[in-house]
């Protein structure tokens, strides 16, 4: 359009010059930004060699571009001409040009990095090349954390892939040579390199045990740590890295107990204790099962608490009643041996109904209280912790009734995933047997 207007104005004064009577010739129609920045790459000549197409226009946001035999140059109001080629192009056109994240160039191609890269920045961010690495987008909170590492400079290195999504949570991650940048909504961008890093690939990264790193690492004294939502990993150079799980700590909320995984001390009492209406349970849990068991009422659902917090010996002679009742095999499917209770822990809770109806059996799932928990004691951070047909993983018979606090998080993440188990969720091996 601009094009055809600028002939109009040429042909318009030609005529008129005509008209005047004057026998110069035209003037020389006023160059394009494309045209200009064509002409100062070196025109045919440079690196783009000849033209290929005509100016076309039209894009998004008023934008131009002209291909040529070995790239294009493009052109944005608010950008600019600058020019495309080579396996940044190649990258970019991946990602949808103008019209993906990266939008229009705001620079060229600008060389001479480490290791004989380039870069070329774009509106919504950049696209890295090296020899080694190929050319890889940078974006969003993921460069705003290599950015601050030094790009290329740093611990990093070049990117080696571009970011990857979908991990749970919602989370994404891009690797570089020197390990990886790991992001997720709740979490934010974090670095993860070197013996740190090692060892958390050993847990699973952010699906085990550990999850998502919450911060950098930091190193002092010749000891460095970075911390993750349920633990944190430290390194020193003769000692190698040790990692601290919260799933091993007694009194952490996603303590996993099981007939593999002994209470650490195995007396352990939890802290202040509260009471639900009869059992006992750890404050934490207590102010989320009082709300679950107040909704349920209001819709409805006669439910009470039956057994909450059980001590070691509490547990050691219920325990020993069981298989005094049934022989040692059958009760290991329905009682923990002390010291490997969840009860012990002060988060765990029998429920059942007013009535009493299937207390205490698989039964109980089909009741109205059995069915409201199944449904709804994730909105208050709980699980049934002895799902049906799970127990070549837990050890235990169905229990319906027994629900355990783990905490909302994990409770709507492991929902959301259809993970059944807290050995699963925490990439745990099975526990069937002692
Ligand atoms: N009934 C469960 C497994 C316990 O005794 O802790
Ligand atoms: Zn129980």
């Amino acid at each position: 359009m601009r094009r055809v207007f600028a002939h109009l104005l040429v042909l318009l004064s030609a005529v008129l010059l005509v008209a005047g009577g004057l026998t110069t010739a035209p003037p020389a129609q006023a160059a394009t930004a494309i045209e200009t920045k064509y002409a100062e790459l070196g025109g045919s000549g440079g690196n783009l060699g000849a033209p290929t197409s005509a100016e076309v226009c039209g894009l998004r946001g008023g934008g131009c571009y002209r291909n040529y035999q070995r790239g294009a140059i493009v052109w944005s109001p608010a950008t600019g001409a600058h020019p495309s080629w080579g396996a940044i192009r190649e990258t970019w056109r991946s990602y949808g040009f103008e019209t993906g994240g990266l939008g229009y160039p705001t620079t060229g191609e600008i060389c001479g990095l480490r290791n004989a890269g380039c870069y070329q920045s774009f509106q919504g961010g950049a696209i890295v090349w090296s020899p080694a690495t190929g050319a890889r987008i940078s974006v969003g909170g993921i460069r705003t954390a290599w950015a601050a590492s030094g790009f290329e400079n740093g611990a990093l290195g070049y990117p080696t892939t571009n970011e990857v999504c979908g991990l749970r949570g919602g989370g994404c991650y891009q690797n570089y040579q020197g390990g990886a940048i790991i992001w997720s909504p709740a979490t934010g961008a974090r670095i993860s390199i070197g013996g740190i890093r090692a060892a958390w690939a050993a847990t699973g990264y952010e699906n085990g045990a550990l999850g998502y790193p919450v911060s950098n690492e930091s190193c002092s004294g010749g000891t460095c740590s970075q911390a993750y939502q349920r633990g944190r990993i430290s390194w020193t150079a003769a000692g190698g890295a040790r990692v601290f799980r919260d799933i091993d700590v007694a009194a952490s909320v996603v303590v996993v107990v099981n007939k593999r995984r002994q209470l650490n001390p195995a007396r352990h009492v939890p802290g202040p204790l509260v009471d639900v209406g009869g059992p006992l349970l750890r404050s934490d849990a207590a102010q989320q099962f009082s709300r679950l068991l107040a909704d349920a009422r209001a819709g409805g659902i006669a439910m009470v608490p039956v057994s909450g917090y059980r001590s070691y010996d509490t547990q050691a002679s219920l325990y020993a009643s069981y298989v005094d009742l049934y022989g040692q095999t059958a009760a290991d499917l329905i009682s923990a041996r002390p010291g490997f209770s969840e009860h012990q822990t002060g988060l765990a809770i029998d429920i059942g109904n007013a009535n009493g109806a299937c207390g205490l059996q698989e039964c109980f799932a089909g009741t109205p209280a059995g069915a409201w928990a199944a449904q709804n004691a994730w909105r208050y951070g709980f699980i049934v912790r002895y799902p049906q047909g799970q127990t070549p993983v837990t050890g235990y018979a169905y229990e319906p009734w027994h629900l355990r606090y783990v905490g909302p998080t994990v409770a709507s993440e492991m929902r959301t995933h259809g993970l059944r188990t807290l050995e699963q969720y925490m990439s745990l091996p099975a526990a069937p047997s002692y």
